[in-house]
């Protein structure tokens, strides 16, 4: 993580307009329309929104733009799978996304679809500049091609058997059951996952972007140099290799119909590649609002702009956004990003979402089992840093999380004030707490809470927030308004007690108004104010304008929904409005049923699949053995399974191992083992081994090898 950030870290950057009023367009990456949105992307529209909340609470003139990405194979395909035409399919899709992101207050000032006749325009006209620019090239090149389907074949549509292994149904670039890494061609016995047949290797016209040009190369070393992730630059500078190494590839930008996409101007039967159009979409979307409210889209987008530039995504899109687009940009004669912000992917308890273990939580189940979408905001928001480290989430966590801070710390101080200011004092808060020093000292903590959200330490931002929760908490606890209610000699006392208490809520709502935009609008209403922005920390709530009756602002998150939630999820093969609809009665069912079926299965020995899925085993990399002192059985390895931190894991196979001969090997750990606390430590999972069944003999213990090219944290099933 960064250093602290100090408040003027918010200042405007030297692009910005004179009258500090920036101009900033902001992106999140467009999600396939051939998919649900699941909690994992929200992460990125979260994170996005937050940000974009924060700027505008600054006054800035802000647009932040996103789009359904529409085009491609996959799309194309799908649609015929379900008997319907692909522009229906991403129509219906456009509704079920833009809902979704609506319930979780994802503030778009226009959504909108690759599949627009805006997006079209431009991208012919970006291909004409780069022709121009002389940076087009075609070329003939060989690939797969489906026979029968009279289509060519991307990888993910080939299969076979691994060539290493020997594994049936593998995909076209990488075995999962061995791990290795190989080329379609490669694949024994290969068939379309289209139509079945053996695909033939056929020759094409190609169009390329001649990314090896010496001036992409030139323009891009100057561009990566204002990336803000440390992280972002090392892949860039990986990716561009040594000056003069001419490492980057000319890009695949053609692909031949069918595909579902824009034909490219002046060749028939050849469409843009979908990632040519996807990242334009984010121009199409902004000129169909540029538009819409007269704004000149070319002030904003064409190159010497004066405004900024912004795109959030998601770590594994980081090339396309980082070497393609960038250059695409600069050689079409527009401005270039101003930055490009990775995130890290989500777990659902350090593991992949999964839809067996109920854990690929689709956006819709959340709102339809009455989880508020604001919590889930909360959660993540306390999780993400500016990094591209993996976030994860924990349902017991964050169950006892947004309890704590959000009903507990937070809502609760308006709860108790309240009742007294509205009964006693007409609503009217004491003029003269507003200078108490608790207020003053929290004030002075705004600037920096604001400056923490812009540079994306969200956590940062709400643990500054939760301690000042925490004092004013204090102060409650020791004024303790429920007595000095007891006794009219005090009503001067208890006056001050509920009206710093309130104006110490506006604060806090303040700070977390970026997080909770519908929650804080609903203090607004409550405390009889104007939308707070970062201005009000100064301006106090004052006896002229009385508070409101309070009304319940927020319920603590129920185990029962949590344990819906995923029932809904385990469902979620068949379509997702009716498992979740049926969610709650689901909960009961699968219990009874379960229990049911594991007796069955206890009786005969057999567990069920997904009773084999709970378990998570991983391939774990000894970095450490040490013999453990005053132990004849245990030593204590230090594993490596590809997560932030190292597992500390005592083992009893000391009589098998020197510690030395252990350290580098490769071994498989069950990883979601309960921790258990031993006179020597935590150990914080298991490793398998093996035993003779005959515990006397002599030599009969191993433990579990994995082959050499298996990495540490790949999971084992
Ligand atoms: N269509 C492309 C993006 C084109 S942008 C011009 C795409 N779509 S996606 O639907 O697969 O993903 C959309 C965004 O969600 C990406 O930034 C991706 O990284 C992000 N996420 C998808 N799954 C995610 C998690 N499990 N966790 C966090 N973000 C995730 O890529
Ligand atoms: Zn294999």
């Amino acid at each position: 993580m960064s250093a602290p950030i100090p408040a003027s870290a918010s200042a405007a950057p030297a692009t910005s307009a004179h009258d500090g009023r920036r101009q900033i367009l902001v992106t999140s990456a467009l999600p396939y329309a051939n998919g649900q949105i699941h909690i994992g992307h929200m992460v990125e529209y979260i994170q996005t929104d937050i940000w974009v909340r924060t700027l505008r609470m600054h006054g800035h003139e802000v647009y932040y733009v996103g789009a359904d990405d529409t085009h491609g194979t996959p799309i194309m395909l799908r649609a015929e799978k379900e008997s319907t035409t692909p522009k229906q399919l991403i129509e219906r899709v456009w509704k079920e996304h833009k809902r979704d992101f609506d319930s979780f207050g994802i503030s778009f000032d226009n959504y909108y679809s690759t599949d627009a006749e805006e997006n079209r325009v431009l991208c012919n006209t970006i291909y004409g500049a780069l022709q121009q620019a002389g940076l087009i090239d075609a070329r003939d090149i060989e690939q797969a091609y489906d026979p029968v389907k009279e289509m060519f074949l991307p990888d993910r549509f080939i299969k076979g058997e691994c060539p290493k292994c020997g594994a049936k149904d593998q995909y076209g670039d990488n075995c999962e059951v061995c791990g290795s890494t190989y080329q379609p061609t490669e694949l024994i016995n290969p068939y379309s996952v289209v139509s079945g047949a053996t695909p033939i290797r056929k020759t094409s016209t190609h169009y390329f972007f001649r990314l090896s040009d010496p001036r992409c190369e030139v323009f891009l070393r100057g561009w990566v140099s204002g990336l803000a992730q440390p992280e972002a630059t090392n892949k860039m500078r990986e990716w561009l290799g040594d000056q003069g190494e001419a490492k980057l590839a000319d890009w695949d930008i053609s692909r031949d119909s069918p595909y579902f996409g824009f034909e490219i101007p002046g060749a028939p039967g050849k469409c843009f590649y979908v990632w040519v159009d996807a990242p334009v979409g984010y121009y199409a979307s902004f000129k169909n609002l540029a538009d819409r409210i007269g704004l000149s889209f070319d002030d904003w987008v064409k190159s010497g702009s004066k405004a900024e530039q912004y795109h959030f995504i998601g770590k594994d899109i980081l090339y396309f956004h980082t070497l393609f687009w960038p250059a695409t940009l600069e050689f079409s004669g527009h401005r270039t990003p101003t930055n490009v912000f990775a995130h890290g992917f989500l777990t659902m308890d350090g593991a992949k979402m999964s839809k067996s273990r109920g854990t690929f939580i689709t956006a819709q189940s959340v709102i339809d089992t009455g989880i508020n979408p604001e919590w889930l905001r909360y959660y993540f928001a306390a999780k993400l840093n500016s990094t591209m480290e993996d976030i994860d989430l924990n349902l017991e966590d964050f169950q006892a999380r947004v309890n704590s801070d959000l009903v507990g710390k937070y809502v609760n101080i308006a709860s108790r004030a309240a009742g007294f200011l509205i009964k006693r004092f007409d609503g009217c808060v004491q003029d003269s707490a507003m200078h108490h020093a608790l207020l003053a000292d929290m004030r002075a903590a705004i600037p920096q809470i604001a400056a923490y959200y812009e540079s994306r330490e969200y956590g940062r931002a709400l643990r500054t927030t939760m301690e000042l929760a925490d004092a004013v908490n204090a102060y409650v606890d020791t004024a303790k308004p429920w007595e000095q209610a007891k006794d009219q000699v005090n009503a001067v006392a208890l006056h001050e007690t509920c009206s710093v208490s309130l104006e110490a809520f506006r604060l806090l709502s303040l700070a977390l108004k970026p997080v909770l935009p519908k929650l804080i609008e609903a203090v607004e209403s409550f405390l009889s104010i104007a939308p707070l922005a970062w201005t009000d920390a100064g301006k106090p709530l004052s006896s002229a304008s009385p508070v409101n009756a309070y009304k319940h602002l927020t319920t603590r998150i129920d185990p029962k929904q949590i344990e819906a939630l995923l029932a809904a999820n385990r469902e979620s093969l068949q379509p997702c409005a009716e498992a979740a609809a049926s969610a709650k009665a689901a909960v009961k069912k699968d219990a009874k049923q379960e229990a049911k079926e594991d007796v069955k299965h206890e009786e005969s020995g057999v567990i069920s699949i997904d009773d084999f899925a709970k378990v998570d085993l991983r391939i774990a990399k000894i970095v450490d053995c040490k013999a453990v002192e005053g132990s004849d059985k245990l030593l204590q390895l230090t594993l490596d399974i590809g997560e932030e931190k190292t597992r500390n894991v005592f083992s009893g196979i000391k009589s098998a191992y020197r510690p030395e001969d252990l350290v580098g090997r490769l071994t498989v750990m069950v990883a979601n083992l309960a921790p258990r606390k031993m006179k020597f430590g935590m150990s914080e999972g298991m490793v398998l081994a093996v035993s003779a069944t005959d515990e006397k003999a002599e030599s009969g213990l191993y433990i579990l090898e994995s082959h050499s090219g298996t990495k540490p944290g790949m999971r084992v099933k």
